[in-house]
C-alpha cells in the first residue's frame, strides 16, 4: 500500500464490487463478469461507472476464476485493491472480506456487482449524494418491478419506514408481494458496516451472510434507513446467462448509439449500428447501416462511414469516406477514400486525401498523403511516398517464405497495373514502372522499369492448333472481314 493510501486509510468514498462468485448459467469457461458488452467486460463497465465518483478507493472481491478475473482488472484498472473471497459464504461475507482488505473504516461505502453492464457513474454519484446527505446508517438503491421474482423485497413499516430486507426463499407469501426490491446497490456509513458485519450471521433458507441483513440490524440499533428507487431499473439489472448477455447488450448500444445522435451524429440506422462504450465520434459523422464501430475506434468531424463497415480500433480522419471496409487498427487521414471491400489490417496508415480501393489488403503500410491504391491490390510491409499511384492489381510481394521485408515507393510515382515488387526494394521518387512488371531491383529516381519481355505474335495459331473450335471460328470470321476491307489476306 502507498503512503498516499495509508494516509486516506478509513475516509473518503469507498466503492466494493463484488464478482466472487460463479455464473453458472452461462455455461461458460470464460467467468462471467469478463464476457464483454459493447467492448468492455461486464465488470469494466461497473468499475468505470466507479471510477467516475473518483473514490478514495475501490475494492473488487474476487474468488471463482481470480486468477483471470484478477489479471483482467490488474491490467485496466490497476488502482483497484483485489479482495479474494476463497469461498463464496454470501454476500454479506465478501463485503466483510473488502473491507478487511481495504480497511475502510470512516466515510462512505458503496457495494454493487460486478455484472450490471448498464449501471452509470452519474446514478451511482446520485445515490451516494443522496445517502450521505440524509445522514442514513444503510440506503438501499431500489426499484420498483413487474416481476419481483429472485430479488431481495424490500419491507416498510406503516409509516412506510424500511425496516428490513427479506430474501425470496425467506419471503413469506405476502411479503412475496412487495414489488419494491433490492437492486443489490447499497450505501454505508463505513463505521456502522464495520461494526454491523460480524453481527451477521447465516440462519437462513440459502445458509449465506447476508449482506441486506444488515438493515435490520441498523434497525435495531435504531439508526435511520432509506431505500431510493431507481427509475431506469435495468441499470441496476444483473446479466446471468447469455439470452440477457444479448438483450442487455443490445439495450446497451441502443443507449450508445442515441447518446450520438444527440451529440450531432446521424445514424441512418441505429439498429444495424453497433458502437462500443470507448468510441468517440465528432459532430457530423455519418454512420450508414450495417455499420461496427468497435473498441477505442475514433472518426472526425463529416466523415462518413459505412455501409456494411467494422472499424475496430481505428482512427478515421475528418471528412474521410470508409465504404464497405473492415479494418483494424488503422490510421486513415483527412478526406481519404477507402472501399468498397478493403481489408485494412493493422499499421496501415492511409495520408490526407488518400485512396485505398476496392479489393486491396493492406498491412504495416504507410501510405503517403494524396497516394492511391486504387484497385485489387496487396500491400504489405511498405511505404508509399506522397501523391504515388500504384498500378491495379500489384503485390507487394513481402514474404520469402522465412522472412518479411519491406518495399519502399517514392513520392509522385506512377506503377503500371499487375505488377510484383519483391521485397526489399526500393522505388525511386518519380520513378514508373511498366506494365506486369516484376520488380526484384532497386528502381532509381525518375526511371522507367520493365521487366516483360518484348511482345512476339504467332500468327494463325487458333486456325492451326484449335481448328474446329469455336475460338477458331471467331479467327476465321474476324480475318475474312478483315481481307473482305483490304481486298486480300492479312500478311503473317
Ligand atoms: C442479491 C441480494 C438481493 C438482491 C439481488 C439483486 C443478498 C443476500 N441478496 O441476491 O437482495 O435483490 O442480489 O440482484 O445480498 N457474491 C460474491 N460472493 C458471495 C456471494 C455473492 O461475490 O459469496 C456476488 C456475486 O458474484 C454477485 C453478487 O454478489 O455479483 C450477488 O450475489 P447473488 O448470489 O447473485 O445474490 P442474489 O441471490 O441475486
Ligand atoms: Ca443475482
Amino acid at each position: 500500500m502507498s503512503a498516499e493510501q495509508q494516509a486516506g486509510q478509513g475516509t473518503g468514498l469507498t466503492v466494493i464490487v463484488l464478482a466472487a462468485g460463479g455464473g453458472t448459467r452461462m455455461k461458460s469457461k470464460t467467468m462471467k463478469v469478463l464476457h464483454p458488452i459493447a467492448g468492455r467486460t461486464m465488470i469494466g463497465h461497473v468499475l468505470t461507472a466507479a471510477q467516475a465518483l473518483d473514490p478514495r478507493r475501490v475494492v473488487a472481491v474476487v474468488g471463482h476464476q481470480r486468477e483471470a478475473v484478477s489479471a483482467h482488472i490488474s491490467a485496466s484498472f490497476p488502482d483497484v485493491v483485489l479482495a479474494v473471497q476463497e469461498e463464496q459464504l454470501g454476500t454479506g461475507h465478501a463485503v466483510r472480506m473488502a473491507v478487511e482488505a481495504a480497511g475502510a473504516s470512516a466515510g462512505t461505502v458503496l457495494v454493487a456487482y460486478g455484472d450490471t453492464p448498464l449501471l452509470s457513474g452519474e446514478s451511482l454519484r446520485a445515490f451516494a449524494a443522496e445517502h450521505e446527505a440524509a445522514e442514513r446508517a444503510v440506503s438501499i438503491l431500489s426499484g420498483i418491478v413487474d416481476d419481483p421474482f429472485g430479488y431481495g423485497r424490500v419491507l416498510r413499516n406503516a409509516e412506510g419506514d424500511v425496516e428490513a430486507i427479506v430474501e425470496e426463499k425467506d419471503a413469506s407469501a405476502e411479503q412475496r408481494e412487495v414489488r419494491e426490491i433490492n437492486s443489490g446497490i447499497l450505501a454505508f456509513d463505513a463505521g456502522f458496516l464495520t461494526t454491523a458485519l460480524p453481527r451477521i450471521g447465516n440462519d437462513n433458507a440459502k445458509g449465506e451472510y447476508y449482506l441486506t441483513d444488515t438493515i435490520a440490524i441498523a434497525r435495531e440499533d435504531g439508526l435511520t434507513v432509506g431505500a431510493y428507487p431507481v427509475d431506469d431499473v435495468m441499470q441496476t439489472e444483473g446479466v446471468n446467462d447469455r439470452v440477457q448477455l444479448a438483450r442487455m447488450g443490445a439495450e446497451l448500444n441502443r443507449r450508445i448509439v442515441e447518446r450520438w445522435m444527440r451529440e450531432g451524429v446521424t445514424v441512418m440506422d441505429p439498429a444495424t449500428t453497433w458502437i462500443d462504450a470507448d468510441v468517440v465520434l465528432a459532430g457530423d459523422v455519418t454512420i450508414l447501416p450495417g455499420t461496427q464501430l468497435l473498441g477505442a475506434t475514433v472518426v472526425g468531424e463529416d466523415a462518413v462511414v459505412g455501409p456494411d463497415t467494422t472499424l475496430k480500433d481505428c482512427e478515421i480522419g475528418p471528412r474521410a469516406r470508409v465504404v464497405r471496409t473492415h479494418g483494424e487498427l488503422a490510421v486513415i487521414g483527412a478526406e481519404a477514400n477507402v472501399g468498397p471491400f478493403s481489408y485494412l489490417r493493422p499499421g496501415t496508415t492511409l495520408g490526407t486525401g488518400g485512396k485505398i480501393g476496392g479489393f486491396v489488403e493492406t498491412k504495416n503500410a504507410v501510405i503517403g498523403d494524396g497516394a492511391k491504391v486504387p484497385h485489387l491490390s496487396y500491400v504489405g510491409d511498405a511505404e508509399i511516398g506522397e501523391g504515388t499511384n500504384i498500378g491495379a492489381g500489384t503485390i507487394f510481394a513481402n514474404y520469402d517464405g522465412v522472412n518479411k521485408h519491406r518495399t519502399k515507393v517514392g513520392r509522385h510515382a506512377r506503377t503500371s497495373s499487375n505488377n510484383t515488387f519483391v521485397a526489399p526494394v526500393e522505388i525511386g521518387d518519380g520513378a514508373a514502372t511498366g506494365a506486369g512488371t516484376v520488380v526484384r531491383q532497386d528502381v532509381p529516381p525518375g526511371a522507367l522499369a520493365v521487366s516483360a519481355g518484348p511482345q512476339r505474335n504467332i500468327e494463325k495459331w487458333a486456325l492451326h492448333k484449335r481448328a474446329g473450335t469455336a475460338q477458331a471460328r471467331a479467327a476465321e470470321d474476324a480475318l475474312g472481314a478483315r481481307r473482305d476491307d483490304d481486298g486480300g489476306v492479312a500478311e503473317s
